[in-house]
């Protein structure tokens, strides 16, 4: 095998696309010649023109000199043949997401580049191990998965085949450093890491919309504004393509043996089918022609709330709250109890799995208003609320009032169990926990791709750290028996972690 991959070796990029021409400027700013072959010449010359842009780019923004980027582009060279790849000590794939023919491509690559290269596949969902078993060397083959745009986005996962040696992981993350990027290793299973703990980011919300529980501008607005992500699920499927994300998410589901926890959405099924793409076709969850206009959300009413708070017990989010409260003038005054604030007779509780209307018929006590989780209760400018079907207008004011106090908009939603954010936090963290302990990636290298691969707010297992791993069981369990079919059993490793209290993140 190979040792460390200088910048003086080589880099083969096959397939001039989407992902290869980004591929391709981050290995020439790395300093490597590179070698770009694509079996259509149109898509070559056209790869050629990305990379330019892209470097343009940099010197524009001062990453690179002028001169620099001419340097780069005279270590490209277009391969119109295969065999150019020969000197090659790194060859990635990023063609066709088609098993047999990446096969095919690999084991022609074989016969041409030298025993010490290394073969790199981009797939985001085909098994590494499935491509390399038809090769003579599978120890060198490898996924090195980057992210769209790759330019932009830090993250490459280091995947490993059942085959592959660690050498090659090692020397892969080593290389992915030096180009600038933040790898995470992780076993070939299907999604990898991102695509699969992100799938509830998405789930969640179609089965909210599903269920009528808001609209698709309050649910986007709740993953954004309370959520803290940087889109909401259903305006990030519209703008990744419904085909592409229904067509992720059957693949994820069909590889898990049908596993309800990753079941794909009607919903989702019927803008396939419409052809209601999305961006790309002008309409999906939202409209995109010109006739569009902003989506409407109904934010309540302004109201007004006594300044007296009184806080029983501690829940999550309870100190950020206090603090905020007093800061706007509330007086807080504490006693002991099983966790939610009392405003004017109505109890104002953190969503954990169960509906008001439940709580207030267990509690015997009519005025019970839920709020849904926030990865920031102190700078999400919005709150969601959910009542008891025995809540009275009056009473509600008066939640609504205190949030707006603390400068919150607010919406109400459904009184439905898990609310819109929390039931997505809790099943983000519970997929991370189930990855974890099924030994794809750490714990920390799972939270460090969902951060740098698709920009989350916090990684779902530091938030379950600081909503409380038992909180999220709590949760968990609560919607397991509303919806008993298996979506929200509670990993092993979580329930262990709540149990013995013990974080994610080592002290
Ligand atoms: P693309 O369709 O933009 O580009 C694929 C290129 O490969 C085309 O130019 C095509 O002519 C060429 N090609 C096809 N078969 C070939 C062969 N046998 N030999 C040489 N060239 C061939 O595709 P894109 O989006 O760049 O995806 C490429 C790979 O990267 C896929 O495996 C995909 O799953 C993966 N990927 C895609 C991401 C995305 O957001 N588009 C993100 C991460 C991974």
């Amino acid at each position: 095998m190979s040792t460390a991959l200088s910048t003086s070796a080589s880099i083969g990029i096959i397939g001039a696309g989407t992902m290869g021409a980004g591929i391709v400027a981050v290995a020439l700013r790395a300093g490597h010649p590179v070698y770009l072959h694509d079996t259509r010449q149109q898509a070559l010359t056209k790869g050629a023109e990305t990379v330019t842009s892209s470097l343009d780019r940099w010197v524009k923004r001062g990453h690179l000199t002028a001169d620099q980027r001419d340097a780069c582009l005279g270590r490209l060279t277009l391969a119109t043949s295969l065999t150019e790849l020969a000197s090659c000590s790194l060859v990635v794939e990023a063609i066709v997401e088609n098993l047999e023919i990446k096969q095919e491509l690999f084991r022609a690559l074989e016969g041409i580049v030298g025993e010490g290269a290394i073969l790199a596949s981009n797939t985001s969902s085909i098994s590494i191990t499935a491509i390399a078993a038809t090769l003579q060397k599978p120890e060198r083959m490898i996924g090195m998965h980057f992210f769209n745009p790759a330019t932009v986005l830090p993250l490459v996962e280091v995947v490993k085949g059942e085959a592959t040696c660690a050498t090659v992981v090692a020397q892969i993350s080593e290389l992915a450093v030096k180009w600038g990027k933040s790898p995470v290793e992780c076993k070939s299973t299907p999604g990898f890491i991102v695509n699969r703990v992100a799938r509830p980011f998405y789930a969640e919300a179609l089965l909210a919309l599903q269920d009528n529980v808001a609209s698709p501008g309050v649910i986007d607005a709740a993953l954004r504004d309370a959520g803290g992500f940087r889109m909401g699920p259903l305006e990030l499927m519209d703008l990744i393509g419904h085909d592409t994300n229904f067509s992720v998410t059957r693949s994820i589901y069909d590889a898990f043996f049908q596993d309800p926890r990753y079941r794909p959405s009607l919903i989702q099924k019927a803008l396939v089918d419409a052809g209601w793409l999305g961006r790309k076709s002008g309409k999906g969850f939202y409209r995109y022609d010109e006739s569009a206009s902003q989506t409407e959300i109904a934010f309540e009413r302004t109201c007004s709330s006594p300044n007296l708070v009184q806080q029983f017990g501690d829940f999550p989010g309870a100190q950020i709250l206090g603090r905020l409260a007093e800061k706007h003038g509330y007086r807080i005054e504490k006693h002991n109890g099983e966790g939610y604030l009392m405003i004017d007779g109505v109890q104002l509780r953190p969503s954990l799995g169960i509906t008001a209307t439940e709580i207030a018929i267990s509690q015997n006590l009519d005025q019970v208003v839920l709020f849904d989780a926030s990865t920031d209760h102190e700078t999400a400018s919005l709150v969601v609320l959910c009542k008891a079907e025995t809540c009275l207008r009056a009473s509600l004011d008066s939640a609504i009032g205190f949030f707006q106090a603390l400068g919150k908009q607010v919406v109400m939603i459904d009184d439905v169990a898990g609310m819109l954010v929390t039931r997505t936090l809790c099943m983000l963290a519970n997929e991370a926990a189930e990855a974890v302990s099924h030994g794809i990636a750490s714990s920390e290298d799972i939270d460090l791709a969902m951060l740098k691969g698709v920009n989350y707010p916090v990684g779902p297992l530091s938030w379950a750290d600081a909503f409380g791993n038992d909180n999220v069981v709590s949760v968990l369990d609560n919607l397991a028996h509303t919806y008993p079919d298996g979506r929200y059993r509670a990993s092993a490793l979580l329930r262990r972690k709540a149990q013995t209290n013990t974080p994610w993140k080592q002290l």
